[in-house]
């Protein structure tokens, strides 16, 4: 029997609480002009500040969501399957010290510490759409530097046509591997050129904090023309391949969730409609509006998949 993700019940629907802040005004007035000067975000976080400079070019006018929001309703099956409950279980997680293994189809490969890893590394702020296969959506301010920047370090030689990113595999840290509710460690993968992509984003912040555990400390991925479940976190391995990795959705219900798990309004789930969203956080009757494809990223992003038939590549 498949493990699914469950369906929304009307009482996970939360009340009013849109705000606007002051940054994201100005986010918007600002759309489309390049600009490292505006305000920084506020987040009533108790995790260390991160340097960054916002990436206003890369991020969406749309008023992000509440730290509370973000945090608070999660999807990590590591930490149990409801929605509350990687907010409240997840502190069994040490994201520090930790280090990454990088292997496969490159030329530099070996183990590293995260701290070197990110070393000289400039980050970025960017506010982007986040789209969940359940269909609720949120606007999150990601702190984390361009995937392609990281990689590129590694060299990755004529072999490597996907990448593959392993989650951390300790029950002590993480229980919910205990269940067997997925295959662990939770893996995910891109494509090469998906990866290389200038809007995928190796993230290690939140609203100008680092990554609280329950968002995927101290590293995950996040794909924002992708449904939620390619956003792996915690990740402790990186991996170049010549073949399509198996991924844990996908090894899971096939049928369900495939590999490259495009936003795509025109393509429903087996069990449920994938045309509106609900986006966390809206007035009742606002919060339900029409899936973009690609999430919104089409203009950036379509051109990957020219010629493929995304009916079948879902
Ligand atoms: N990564 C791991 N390791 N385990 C998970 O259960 N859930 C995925 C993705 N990454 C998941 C994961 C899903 S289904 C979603 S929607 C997003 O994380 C949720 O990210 P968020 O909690 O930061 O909003």
């Amino acid at each position: 029997m498949p493990v699914r993700f469950p369906t929304i019940r009307p009482s996970e629907i939360t009340p009013e609480s849109v705000y606007l802040s002051r940054r994201a005004l100005l986010a918007g007035v600002l759309a489309g002009a390049a600009s490292t000067a505006l305000p920084a975000l506020e987040a009533p976080s108790p995790l260390p500040k991160l340097p960054y400079q916002p990436n206003a070019q890369l991020s969406v006018s749309e008023a992000p969501n509440k730290y509370d929001e973000i945090t608070q309703y999660n999807n990590f099956y590591e930490f149990g399957v409801d929605k509350a409950d990687p907010a409240a279980n997840a502190h069994t997680l040490r994201p520090r010290p930790w280090s990454v293994a990088v292997q496969g189809e490159a030329d530099v490969t070996g183990t590293f510490n995260l701290e070197d890893l990110l070393k000289g590394q400039a980050l970025e702020e960017r506010i982007y759409r986040f789209r969940c296969v359940e269909t609720w959506a949120m606007v999150i301010p990601w702190i984390g530097l361009p995937l392609a920047q990281l990689l590129a370090r590694f060299k990755p030689n004529s072999r490597a046509k996907y990448v593959e990113f392993t989650t951390l595999q300790d029950p002590q840290q993480m229980p919910g591997q205990r269940s067997r509710v997925l295959e662990w460690p939770y893996v995910e993968g891109l494509r090469i050129d998906e990866a290389m992509h200038p809007l995928a984003l190796m993230v290690v912040g939140l609203y100008g904090h680092v990554l609280p555990n329950q968002n995927g400390a101290p590293l995950r991925l996040i794909v924002p023309w992708k449904y939620g479940f390619k956003s792996v976190k915690s990740i402790v391995k990186i991996r170049f391949t010549a073949t399509q990795p198996r991924t844990a959705w996908n090894v899971a219900a096939p049928n369900e969730y495939g590999f490259y798990a495009n936003v795509n309004p025109a393509v429903d789930h087996p069990r449920w409609s994938q045309a509106t969203e609900r986006r966390i956080g809206a007035p009742f009757l606002a919060a339900r509006r029409p899936t973009l494809p690609f999430n919104g990223y089409a203009t950036q992003v379509a051109g990957l998949y020219a010629g493929m038939d995304l009916r079948r590549n879902f």
